[in-house]
C-alpha cells in the first residue's frame, strides 16, 4: 500500500517535503481549530516509478507557486498530505478514498497516468471533491466523465498531438508508423494524431504497442527499419521515453528515418538522453525558449529553488497551484463556497508560462500547441502548431 506524507509549513521550508521516502508523520492540527486550520492539499502523484521525476516536477512547481504567495493559497495556510500513486492504477481507488474519506482533502491534485487519473476522477465526482490534474491527459476526464469539481491544468491527450498530423503532412510525410505503450494515453495520443495525418491524405502504415511501463523495443525498432515508413510517430514519456530514444538512436534510425512525437518524448527527459534527441520534432503546449515575461520569471524562480531546469511537468503544477488560488481567493479562503469558486476558476485567465490559459467548458485548458525542435539540449520553439486549441470535450454533458 502507498505511503501518506504529511507536510507541514516547516517540512516545506527545509526541503524534506521532496524526500523520495515518504513516511508517516503525527497529525499536526487538531480538528479543534478547524476553523482556523490549515487547507488541506492532498498531492496524488507518482514519486516511485517510470514517472516519478515528472511527479515530483509537478510537486516542486506547485510549492514554487505556494511559496511565491508567501507559503499561503487564497489567503489561508496549507498543509500537504503527499502519496505515491506509483502510476497503478489498481491502487487509485484506495489511494484516493483515503485522501477524501480519512484524511478529508479540501482539494486533491493529481495525477500523471491517465489510468490512475480516471479512478480519482471517478471517486471526485461521487464525493463532489475538488479535483485539479495536473498532467494526466485522458480524455473522458473533460469529456464523457466531465464534472464542476474537476479541472485540468495540462491537456487532453488528444490536444497533445492532433496538431502534429496536419503538421507533418505539410512537411511531406505521406506515411508513417505509430508506436507507443498499451494504456489509455498511449491509445489517445496515437488516435488524436492519426485523426489529423489520415484527414490530411496520410497514411499510417502500422501502429506499434508495447505494455506500460515495458521498455524492450528492440523488436519494434526492427520492424520499423524494415517497414521503412517516412517517419515515426510517438508517445513515451518519463524513463521509458529516455530508453527508447536512446535505443533508437543506438539502432541508427535517427540518421534515416526522422523521429517525431508527442513533446513528453523530450520534456524532463532531454539531458539523459544527450545527443540521441538532436533533432527530434514533438508537439507540446511548452516550449523552453518560449520568449514571454512569465516563463523567463518561472525558469529564474525555479533553478533558483530547485537547482533544475523547469519542465512541462513544473508548469503545470505551478500552474494548478494558480488555479486553485484564484478559486479559493474568490471566496475568501473558504473552499466550502464550492459554487463560486468553481465559477471562478472556470472564468480563470492564467498568464502562464506556457502563454495564454483559458478553460472551456469541460474544464480542459484552451491553449497554444507548438512544434519544437531538440537543438543544443533544449525543446526550441519552431513555430506555433495551432493556436488557442480547444478539446472538443466529446460527450461531456456538465450537470
Ligand atoms: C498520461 O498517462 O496521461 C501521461 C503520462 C505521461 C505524460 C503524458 C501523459
Amino acid at each position: 500500500m502507498s505511503k501518506i506524507l504529511k507536510v507541514s509549513r516547516r517540512t516545506l521550508l527545509s526541503g524534506a517535503a521532496g524526500a523520495a521516502t515518504l513516511a508517516v508523520t503525527p497529525r499536526l492540527f487538531s480538528p479543534a481549530i478547524a476553523q482556523n486550520a490549515p487547507l488541506k492539499v492532498g498531492l496524488m502523484l507518482p514519486y516511485t516509478g517510470t514517472f516519478a521525476k515528472l511527479g515530483q516536477f509537478i510537486d516542486n512547481g506547485f510549492e514554487l507557486y505556494y511559496q511565491q504567495k508567501g507559503l499561503k493559497l487564497g489567503g489561508r495556510e496549507v498543509q500537504f498530505i503527499k502519496v505515491d500513486d506509483e502510476s497503478k492504477p489498481e491502487a487509485a481507488t484506495d489511494n484516493m478514498n483515503r485522501l477524501v474519506g480519512r484524511e478529508k482533502v479540501d482539494v486533491v491534485v493529481g495525477t500523471v497516468h491517465s489510468g490512475v487519473a480516471m479512478a480519482m476522477v471517478k471517486v471526485a465526482r461521487d464525493t463532489k471533491t475538488m479535483l485539479i490534474i495536473p498532467n494526466a491527459g485522458a480524455n473522458d476526464a473533460t469529456g464523457a466523465l466531465c464534472a464542476p469539481n474537476v479541472f485540468r491544468t495540462s491537456f487532453s491527450n488528444w490536444q497533445a498531438t492532433f496538431p502534429a498530423g496536419k503538421v507533418m503532412f505539410d512537411a511531406g510525410i505521406k506515411n508513417v508508423v505509430t508506436i507507443t505503450w498499451r494504456y489509455t494515453a498511449g491509445a489517445e495520443m496515437i488516435s488524436g494524431f492519426s485523426e489529423n495525418f489520415t484527414k490530411s491524405g496520410g497514411k499510417i502504415v502500422e501502429d506499434l504497442t508495447l505494455p506500460f511501463p515495458e521498455v524492450e523495443f528492440q523488436a519494434l525498432i526492427t520492424r520499423i527499419a524494415t517497414l521503412k515508413p517516412d517517419a515515426v510517430f510517438s508517445f513515451f514519456a518519463g524513463g521509458g521515453a529516455v530508453k527508447f530514444v536512446k535505443d533508437y538512436a543506438a539502432a541508427g534510425l535517427n540518421k534515416t528515418i526522422p523521429l517525431y512525437g508527442a513533446g513528453f518524448l523530450t520534456d524532463g527527459t532531454i539531458a539523459a538522453q544527450g545527443e540521441a534527441a538532436n533533432g527530434i520534432k514533438t508537439t507540446l503546449h511548452y516550449a523552453d525558449n518560449l520568449d514571454n515575461p512569465a516563463n523567463l520569471a518561472f525558469l529564474k524562480a525555479f533553478k533558483a529553488k530547485t537547482g533544475l531546469d523547469g519542465d512541462i511537468y513544473a508548469v503545470q503544477g505551478y500552474d494548478a497551484a494558480a488555479l486553485f488560488d484564484i478559486g479559493l481567493t474568490a471566496v475568501g479562503g473558504d473552499a466550502k463556497a464550492q459554487d463560486k469558486m468553481i465559477a471562478a476558476m472556470g472564468a480563470a485567465k492564467i498568464d502562464s508560462p506556457r502563454g495564454p490559459l483559458s478553460f472551456n467548458k469541460a474544464h480542459n485548458p484552451i491553449q497554444n500547441i507548438y512544434l519544437r525542435e531538440v537543438r543544443n539540449g533544449r525543446n526550441e520553439l519552431v513555430s506555433i502548431a495551432q493556436a488557442a486549441v480547444d478539446d472538443p470535450a466529446r460527450g461531456c454533458k456538465m450537470a
